[in-house]
């Protein structure tokens, strides 16, 4: 029997992505509301400690190679740096990798670099301060901007940006963000926008999709698709005008990935989640705050994975997107 997180579909997750907190300093209106959402009682959140528990058994019974800390903006976690070096500690030692919106990044990115990040992903949708201040409520781009060079300095790489295009607010940048990538030396991916907001107000037509996505690069860079295997990786990716520079393209909605998917994701308040889109979750957290044994809390994770649905079923009649907002369960 194998002790890995398999599923009915033969997929193995290897790849654990941990939402430390629900809480964020934007409001990008894809997102929430401008007013914020209920935010989860801390005494709901694992704490540090708990948390570090259920990574260990990952890592050492689950064979977890690599973790990524998300949120909401899992820098407003206290002690992120603490967790990472942790982390850093187990054997065999996972791959470390964030996923910020890059706010305060500048003043933490060699400490987060010392802690053991080795990754870094930065959302960022627009080069304007004006659009930047209307899609996230909040005028900090240049936060965001210091970051991303803070970020690199620090050796956080290849740092990666994330970009969801909206539909008559930033959809006109394509470009002008992909050729600030390629001067800057970092690796832009556009995301399809996908049905996991607060407010339930995503529509498929108001969705840029890949194929206009990289209708609007081509008519001002050569792509060549990448030689390099996708693996489990949710973006595709083409080289940029010969390289080495290179975009990719998330595109969840239009080209599913979920057949290779290796991914389980554990929320703020320790429930396993086999997908984005799972509409169930499995509760550690009543498993570690009542006494339950390692190899007790590595049966149950290993039972909830065997559960994974094919697929996100975004297409299918009747989907019903998940009760938890992707600010909730972490990108
Ligand atoms: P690396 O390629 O390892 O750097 O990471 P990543 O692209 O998986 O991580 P990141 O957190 O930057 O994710 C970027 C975006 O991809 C997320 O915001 C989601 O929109 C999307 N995404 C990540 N994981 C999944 C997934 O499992 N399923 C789907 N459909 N989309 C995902
Ligand atoms: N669909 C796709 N991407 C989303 N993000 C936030 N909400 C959605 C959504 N509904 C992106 C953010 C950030 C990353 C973590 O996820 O813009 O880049
Ligand atoms: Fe994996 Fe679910 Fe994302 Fe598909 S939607 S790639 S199955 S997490």
């Amino acid at each position: 029997d194998d002790a890995r997180l398999i599923d009915t579909f033969g997929r193995v997750a290897t790849d654990l992505r941990i939402s430390l907190t629900d809480r964020c300093n934007l409001r990008c209106s894809y997102c929430m509301p401008a007013e914020g959402l209920d935010w989860m009682p801390r005494d709901e959140q694992l704490t540090d400690d708990e948390l570090m528990r259920l990574i260990g058994i990952a890592v050492r019974d689950l064979g977890i190679e690599e973790l990524r800390f998300t949120g909401g903006e899992p820098m407003l976690r206290k002690g992120l740096e603490g967790l990472v070096s942790a982390s850093a500690a187990l054997e065999p030692r996972p791959d470390i990798s964030l996923t910020t919106n890059g706010i305060g990044l500048a003043r933490r990115a060699e400490s987060l670099a010392a802690a053991g990040v080795n990754r870094l992903n930065v959302s960022m949708d627009t080069l304007r301060a004006d659009r930047f201040a209307t899609i996230t409520r909040r005028d900090r781009l240049s936060d965001v901007l210091d970051g991303l060079v803070a970020a690199r300095q620090a050796g956080l790489g290849p740092v990666k940006i994330n970009t969801v295009l909206l539909r008559g607010m930033n959809d006109d940048e394509a470009c002008d963000l992909l050729r600030f990538a390629v001067e800057g030396g970092y690796e832009l991916r556009f995301i399809e926008q996908m049905p996991l907001d607060a407010q339930h107000g995503w529509e498929r037509t108001e969705m840029i999709t890949a194929g206009e996505i990289l209708d609007k690069l081509q008519a001002e860079f050569t792509l060549t698709p990448d030689a390099v295997a996708r693996g489990g990786a949710p973006a595709e990716r083409w080289i940029v005008d010969g390289g080495p520079a290179a975009v990719g393209v998330i595109a969840s909605v239009t080209r599913p990935f979920c057949g290779a998917c290796d991914r389980t994701r554990l929320t703020a308040d320790g429930q396993v989640r086999s997908c984005l889109f799972a509409r169930t979750e499995t509760d550690l957290r009543a498993m570690v705050r009542g006494g339950c044994s390692d190899a007790e809390i590595a049966d149950t994770w290993r039972h909830a994975m065997w559960g994974k649905l094919a697929g996100h079923g975004i297409d299918d009649p009747g989907f019903l997107q998940p009760d938890r907002p992707m600010s909730a369960i972490g990108g």
